[in-house]
C-alpha cells in the first residue's frame, strides 16, 4: 500500500520523504489556503522534492474551466495528477483528460456508485473520503470495502486511493481492505510508529545499558 501526504505544508512533506514515508501527495484548495502560499508555486515545490503523483485540485466547476485548468497543472510538472470533483462536469473532465494521458483523481467520492463512474471515466485515481462518512456516522471503511470489491470483480484499473483519513485504525483497515493507496496528515503518519510498549522499553534497555556500562 502507498503512503501519500495530505499537506501542503513542504516542511512537513520534506520531513516525512527523509524517512521514506512519502510516496505521493495530495492537496485541496483548503490545504492551499491553509499553507497561505501561491498555488501553483506550492505544487511545483512539492513536485521538485516529491518524484511520486502529487494531486493538484482544479476549482472550476464547468467541464471547459476544468479541462482549461487541468491542463494548466498538468504543465507544472510529470507528477501532477489533476484533481476533479465527483460531479457529471467532473467525469466528463476525467474521461478527456485521461485521455489526454493526463493522471487523475476523482474527489469528494461517497459512495460506492460514484466509484463505479470514475473507474468508468478512466479517473486514475478515486478518492473516497473515510472520515467524513464516519462524521456523519455512515461507515466510512464499509465505502473502502465495497469499492475493493466492484472493481475487482470488473479488473478496473483505478486505484483506490483512502482519503479523509483521521488515525492509525483507518490506516490498519484500509491495508486489511487492500486500498492502493492511503493519503492522511504528516501527524497521521508520523504517529503509525508510536507504541507505548515500544517507548517502555527502550527506556528499560537504555536505563540498562547505562547502569551496566555498555559501550559499543
Ligand atoms: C483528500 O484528497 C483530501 O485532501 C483529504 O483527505 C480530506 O480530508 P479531511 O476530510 O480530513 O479534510
Amino acid at each position: 500500500m502507498q503512503f501519500f501526504v495530505d499537506t501542503a505544508d513542504l516542511d512537513d512533506i520534506a520531513e516525512l520523504n527523509a524517512l521514506g514515508l512519502v510516496d505521493g501527495v495530495t492537496t485541496n484548495p483548503s490545504l492551499i489556503k491553509k499553507a497561505g502560499r501561491d498555488f501553483k508555486d506550492v505544487i511545483a515545490e512539492i513536485c521538485a522534492v516529491v518524484s511520486g503523483p502529487v494531486s493538484a485540485e482544479v476549482i472550476a466547476v464547468d467541464v471547459d474551466g476544468m479541462l482549461q485548468q487541468g491542463r494548466t497543472l498538468a504543465a507544472i510538472a510529470p507528477n501532477v495528477v489533476v484533481k476533479l470533483p465527483l460531479t457529471l462536469a467532473g467525469l466528463q473532465a476525467c474521461k478527456t483528460l485521461s485521455g489526454e494521458g493526463i493522471l487523475t483523481n476523482v474527489t469528494l467520492c461517497f459512495s460506492a456508485n460514484q466509484a463505479l463512474l470514475a473507474a468508468k471515466a478512466g479517473a486514475t485515481y478515486i478518492s473516497p473520503f473515510i472520515g467524513r462518512l464516519d462524521d456523519i456516522h455512515i461507515d466510512g471503511l464499509e465505502l473502502i470495502r465495497e469499492i475493493r470489491t466492484i472493481y475487482d470483480n470488473y479488473m478496473f484499473e483505478t486505484m483506490i486511493l483512502a482519503a479523509s483519513i483521521r488515525g492509525p485504525l483507518h490506516v490498519k483497515e484500509c491495508a486489511l481492505i487492500g486500498a492502493d493507496v492511503i493519503t492522511a496528515p504528516p501527524a497521521v503518519i508520523s504517529g503509525l510508529a508510536s507504541h507505548v510498549l515500544t517507548s517502555n522499553g527502550l527506556s528499560t534497555f537504555m536505563a540498562d545499558a547505562k547502569s551496566a556500562g555498555i559501550t559499543i
